[in-house]
């Protein structure tokens, strides 16, 4: 998740468990071939095999619209050590859709089938390549045949966020519109979108007919609701003041070790109380007190004042 998830961010939740997999924040390709720094940046995980600290692999996500720079960027990602390339179909935001990337794509079948088959012409057959989509731009009309393109192009997985562009982020996700698309095609489909708790886990199933699901912003809020669901754990305990202290500290003094600006690390502590306050009281106590500190050492103190006054 662009902003969001991080290599910190995927290590403090792949540390956490239940997690099987993991896509880094999406490399924008234009027209030339990208440096190895670009990819180090957004996948420091190449570095070790590309998976997180405790062993989660790291998917290295490109988005763009010309078949030749992305493919040579997705080949340049596979030699730094890619475990598989994810495309991303799905994205609304409108720079990324004015600069022919994204949900756009979704106009036209035969760009997303161009794209990813030059993907997979670029990239050694024992590296999957994938793609992420939404079920349309402005309506659902091309679902199938977009996925269908997807598919004959050789991507060897799809993973459907049930809602069109133009939907954004409003409730609900179509899981059925999901399983449309699971019967339409052979391949893999993941289904994604408004998973929060564990029995939502189990209707999106139900609703997509698909085995394996994404969670995005349900893991940001719930840093344990992929481990409850591996676990499957119904009786449900949020996760103790402590820990979400815990993690917040380890946020803040990763993103410090990497000499990130004072702004920067206040928005990012920040950024998480306020997503973790959705689902945690305390959090959304803690980002109370600090939305409008602007030293980072003020914000550490008070993260650690919250962690012990937790833990008596
Ligand atoms: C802040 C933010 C950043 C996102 N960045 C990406 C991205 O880089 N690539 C992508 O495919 N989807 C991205 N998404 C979409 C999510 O992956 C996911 O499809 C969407 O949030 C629906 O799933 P959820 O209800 O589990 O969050 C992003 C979503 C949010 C809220």
């Amino acid at each position: 998740m662009e902003g969001v998830v991080d290599h910190i961010m995927r290590d403090l939740l792949t540390r956490i468990g239940g997690i099987d997999l993991c896509v880094t924040e999406f490399v924008r390709v234009s027209n030339e071939l990208l440096p190895p720094k670009v990819f180090y940046r957004h996948c420091p995980e190449l570095h070790n095999n590309g998976k997180t600290p405790s062993g989660t692999p790291v998917v290295v996500q490109l988005l763009g619209g010309k078949p030749e720079p992305m493919a040579e960027n997705a080949a340049r990602a596979a030699e730094l050590g890619a475990p598989a390339i994810d495309i991303n179909f799905g994205c609304p935001a409108k720079t990324v859709n004015r600069h022919d990337g994204g949900a756009s794509l979704l106009k036209n079948p035969a760009r997303l089938f161009d794209i990813t088959s030059a993907i997979r012409n670029a990239v050694p057959l024992h590296i999957p390549v994938t793609a992420k989509m939404r079920l349309g731009y402005n309506d659902t009309s091309l679902a199938l045949e977009n996925a269908k393109a997807i598919e004959d192009a050789g991507a060897s997985e799809i993973t459907v966020h049930g809602r069109t562009k133009t939907d954004g982020y409003k409730p609900p996700a179509h899981w059925d519109w999901i399983n449309k698309i699971n019967k339409h095609i052979d391949i893999n489909v993941i289904a994604n979108g408004e998973i929060w708790t564990i029995e939502d886990y189990q209707r999106c199933r139900q609703e997509s007919g698909c085995a394996d699901i994404m969670i995005g912003r349900g893991l940001i809020r719930y840093p344990d609701l992929a481990l409850q669901i591996k676990q499957q754990r119904h009786n449900r305990q949020p996760l103790p003041p402590v820990n979400i202290f815990d993690a917040l500290i380890n946020l803040f003094l990763a993103s410090r070790q990497e000499s990130k600006s004072n702004r920067y690390l206040c928005d990012r502590i920040k950024q998480w109380a306020s997503l973790l306050g959705l689902g945690h009281p305390a959090a959304m106590q803690l980002f109370q007190t600090i939305k409008r500190e602007k030293c980072p050492d003020s914000i550490y103190s008070h993260l650690l004042a919250a962690r012990n006054n937790a833990q008596i």
